[in-house]
């Protein structure tokens, strides 16, 4: 079985690289993909580059090129619910992008013609994940993240996406990983650690938690791995 792992950025997959050691570099679409070959299974393994667009190439480059035939993201998150504290894990049920507006037509926000508002991620290994979370004894909430181009960092802007979305963290990647493998009929996963609140301190808290909340995130992604 041939599974993707992307992250956003290179501190998202670092860990995951670094626990596998060996790997060969195919670059492809102006990027790297670190093939690792663990037992039955072969891993792709990239970081996209920040945002929907660059999350979007490299989601079909994993499916189309190397084959993948499920997608799991890892990395971090800005929390909306007020539940969810640094390093705190969440899997995406459904996902949204908070940042599509054609309005002025009278559509709902998030919402393009022939497409859907909410892209439900895979049940599948959402309970994959769950069993993970129980076997090890780590807590993962789960609920809607919402997707855009935007670093949010202000409490008016995060409480619009809580209200029109009812969304529970947010990121700039994981709605547009959900699009493509929706089209292309491939399950895919969400997994976002949180790094910040997306208020006024949420650049600052950013920098500081990274690093320690991607490797939160990575480390489930590996054991997740193991039970695929
Ligand atoms: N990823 C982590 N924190 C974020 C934030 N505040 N806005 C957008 N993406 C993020």
């Amino acid at each position: 079985m041939t599974i993707g792992i992307m992250g956003a950025m290179v501190e998202e997959i670092e860990p995951i690289l670094e626990y596998y050691k060996e790997y060969e570099i195919v670059e492809y679409a102006s990027n790297k993909f670190f093939i690792v070959q663990n037992e039955d299974k072969k891993l792709v393994i990239a970081y996209s580059k920040i945002g929907k667009v660059f999350a979007s190439i490299t989601a079909v480059t994993m499916i189309e090129k190397f084959g993948s035939e499920k997608i799991l993201f890892s990395g971090v998150a800005g929390a909306i619910n007020e539940q969810l504290k640094i390093g705190d894990l969440i899997v995406a049920t459904k996902l949204c992008q908070h940042d599509v507006d054609i309005t002025a037509f009278g559509h709902p926000f998030g919402y393009i013609p022939e497409g859907k508002v909410f892209i439900e991620a895979d049940k599948g290994l959402i309970e994959i994940a769950k069993n993970v979370s129980s076997d090890l004894n780590i807590e993962l909430k789960d609920g809607v993240i919402a997707t855009g181009d935007q670093f949010i960092a202000d409490s008016a802007k995060k409480e619009w996406i809580k209200n029109n979305f009812h969304a529970d963290a947010l990121e700039m990647e994981g709605a547009s990983v959900a699009v493509v493998c929706d089209s292309l009929n491939i399950p895919f996963l969400i997994l976002r650690a949180i790094s910040d609140s997306a208020d006024m301190d949420a650049s600052f808290s950013f920098d500081e938690f990274l690093k320690t909340s991607a490797k939160v995130s990575a480390e489930f992604i590996i054991s997740m791995v193991k039970k695929l």
